[in-house]
């Protein structure tokens, strides 16, 4: 048996940084569950100042990924710089010199997994991905392994920190989006771009990893359903807690006659939900499996530790096939290579939940039943109203919590309120989920 492994690191960021510490600090722990020594052989990265800031020594720091790539005492390679190029080729490179790769890459599995998962199989190396949805939650674990036995009926998911961070504080202090997302920025959170976190980009290529190795099948970034949380008001957030609920980006993914719904959209959840009570930048993964009914699971989705601790399990969870020279016991997509099938996706026409809408509304009288004509003949019934106050002859909020009902009905419904006379403004819909 080997007696240690050898480890090469290509990308010395924020992760990268944690991996490096993690491996020193927690020598000891891993060393002991392994039975063997996890050794740094080789980190490259561009800027050899995160190098000197780590105390790499010359023998380690290398600014070229093919020295670890091709290095033949490296048995692990490590990629940690994100994107698309060149982490694909890097990769792909590792792969097929029949090197497992670990990578918290969510953006690159989500647009190309599956070429990537097709490597694996081919040069029989692994791929382990945990730290590429939920930051320090074991996700990823926990659906190919601790609950593999169950059919998973639905997943929702907390599991992008910036937005929730931002939609707790709009909550909590009745703040502006913009406002709170400048906070975010100064406190290190968001990105100086931060569309891809607010926009529902992140947690849609998060949820594409989920739903593919949950439900085995090759669905990726552009089969979901994507919206994010910037045209979110405060007033609405007040309706919302008004009405008993909560706002959250959520990621939703469940398996339905034999299609899948995958999802990423700013929803209402009851607030006494345990999903709805996850603030703050934390993440959450809600998971209903048949046998298991639902878990939950809880953590920092980001940052330098918590996601180091996810990689370096990947790390510790190769090694022990490969101390016991054994591979391909976990299929690198949960389930057995010719087993996956490609399942439709649901349109989001096609989606059926509950609605919030919130009119502006001239304070006439019959303009309540104008509505409601439309949303009865699109088959949409009410389940609740709330109207304050009165300003006749001016535009007022009027909110409207329906039952259960087709999004392509309400889309067709909202179309006609919005070109009656008496609406002054394009009307606010936010999908609940619930009790119908
Ligand atoms: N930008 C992500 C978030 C963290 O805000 O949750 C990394 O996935």
């Amino acid at each position: 048996m080997k007696s240690g492994i050898g480890i090469g690191l290509i990308g010395l960021g924020t992760v990268g940084s944690g991996v490096v510490k993690l491996l020193g600090e927690n020598a000891g722990v891993i060393s002991r569950r392994l039975g063997a020594e996890v050794m740094l052989v080789k980190a490259a990265d561009l800027d050899a100042s995160r190098a000197k800031a780590l105390k790499l020594s010359k023998d380690i720091y290398t600014k070229n990924a093919d020295d670890v790539i091709n290095n033949p005492d490296i048995d692990i390679v490590i990629e940690l710089i994100g994107g698309y190029r060149p982490a694909k080729e890097f990769i792909l490179s590792a792969l097929k010199n029949g090197k497992p790769v670990v990578t918290a890459n969510k953006a690159l599995l989500a647009m190309h997994g599956e070429e990537i998962f097709s490597a694996s199989e081919k040069y029989g190396a692994p791929v382990g991905f945990e730290a590429s949805v939920g930051g320090g939650i074991p996700i990823i674990g926990a659906i190919k392994q601790g609950i593999a036995a169950n059919n998973i009926q639905s997943i929702y998911g907390i599991i992008n920190g910036t937005s929730n961070y931002i939609l707790t504080k709009m909550t909590d202090e009745g703040r502006e989006f913009d406002d709170v997302l400048d906070e975010a920025k100064a406190l290190g959170y968001a990105e100086a771009d931060p569309t891809f976190d607010v926009e529902g980009i992140d947690p849609a290529h998060k949820l594409a990893i989920l739903a593919n190795i949950a439900y085995g099948t090759p669905i990726n970034f552009p089969d979901i359903y994507t919206e994010g949380i910037s045209n979110i008001l405060p007033e609405d957030i007040r309706y919302a807690r008004e009405l008993g609920f909560k706002i959250k980006l959520l990621a939703i993914a469940k398996l339905k006659d034999g299609e899948i719904e995958a999802r990423v959209h700013p929803t209402m959840l009851p607030e006494d939900y345990l999903i709805a009570k996850v603030d703050g930048v934390f993440n959450a993964i809600y998971v209903v499996g048949d046998a298991l009914g639902p878990a939950m699971f809880y953590g920092r989705g980001a940052g330098d530790m918590p996601t180091a601790s996810a990689v370096v399990s990947d790390v510790i969870d190769i090694s022990r096939d490969i101390l016991c020279g054994k591979s391909g016991r976990t299929p690198v997509a949960s389930f057995r290579k010719g087993n996956r099938k490609k399942l439709s996706v649901m349109p989001i026409d096609k989606v059926r939940c509950r609605y919030y809408m919130r009119f502006t509304a001239l304070d006439h009288p019959g303009v309540l039943s104008k509505i409601s004509g439309i949303l009865g003949r699109h088959d949409i019934s009410i389940s609740s109203v709330i109207q304050h106050g009165r300003d006749a002859g001016s535009a007022v909020p009027i909110v409207v919590m329906t039952h259960g009902a087709v999004e392509r009905n309400v889309r067709k419904a909202l179309a006609k309120i919005d070109g009656l006379d008496v609406i002054s403004a394009k009307t606010v819909v936010i999908r609940v989920e619930g009790e119908e």
